[in-house]
């Protein structure tokens, strides 16, 4: 695949990794999803330190943690929650590939636009008792704004008082005419073309008690430039924080 976009790049990568890693690098999107990856994992590190042991990746899309982190099967049930056409999708894509699917990794389908997410998380095996870290990662930026709080709200009501949320997105400016950066118009308007238009934004500025309001604390709301000095700071790779995406923490009260 690197070869049909670059060449001369990939005649130049001694091995498929460093084709893959120097692919990476040429997609616009790639530092988002790994960075926002990787405050997820360590935030649920610290929770699975703590004794959680329930981790659902809500819109899971083609999220490997199952397959990456077998080590932290022996102490936790994970279930990926995604739209019954990505899911059909990556059960064929595990298939092709000759994947086992763990026996602690439940794939489950639901439309966070149709479906609520305490119908679906009711009966075994996940447990409504148990304290519980959730990942919402790449997924608010799709939905309208009552969507985003309802499924929040689902959230709250399906974990007890301290259960974890971690979730990615926009800030209102990205919607502003003159306020968007110019990298991030481009992603918007390639995704639009695709048929997948981003919807309204957070704001960062009442996320806080937005959140307060449907049983949340929020523990951290990092903006792009707590990211690039978290991450980024320093990189000679090219990677880079993207403009107007900010990385939350809450818990439930
Ligand atoms: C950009 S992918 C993000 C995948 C992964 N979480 C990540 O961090 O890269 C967006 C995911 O949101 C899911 N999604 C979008 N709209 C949805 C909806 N209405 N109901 C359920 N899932 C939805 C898609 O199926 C897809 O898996």
């Amino acid at each position: 695949m690197f070869q049909s976009i670059d060449p001369s790049g990939a005649a130049s990568c001694p091995d498929e990794t460093s084709a893959l890693g120097r692919m990476l690098q040429l997609w616009p999107s790639a530092a988002t999803v790994l960075s926002r990856a990787r405050y997820a994992e360590q935030a649920l590190a610290e929770a699975v330190g703590q004794g959680v042991r329930q981790y659902v990746i809500l819109g899971a899309g083609m999220d490997t943690f199952a397959f990456r982190r077998r080590d932290m099967l022996e102490r936790l049930e994970v279930f990926e929650i995604d739209h019954p056409a990505t899911q059909a999708f990556k059960r064929n894509r595990i298939a092709g590939l000759g994947w086992e699917i763990p026996a602690q990794l439940h794939l489950v389908s639901l439309d966070f636009t149709k479906e609520k997410l305490d119908d679906i998380l009711k009966c075994p095996p996940y447990d409504p008792r148990a304290i519980t870290f959730f990942s919402w990662l790449g997924v608010t930026y799709y939905l309208p704004r009552d969507s985003v709080l309802d499924t929040l709200s689902a959230v709250a009501r399906v974990s007890p008082r301290g259960g974890m949320i971690v979730f990615d997105y926009l800030d209102r400016n990205v919607r502003s005419t003159g306020k968007a950066a110019e990298r991030v118009k481009a992603v918007m308007d390639s995704l639009q073309s695709l048929g997948e238009p981003l919807k309204a934004g957070l704001d960062p500025s009442t996320l806080d008690s937005d959140v307060a309001r449907i049983g949340f604390s929020l523990q951290e709301n990092l903006t792009p430039s707590d990211i690039r000095r978290r991450y980024f700071e320093g990189r000679t790779d090219g990677y880079r924080a993207s403009q107007h995406i900010h990385f939350a923490l809450a818990a439930v009260e």
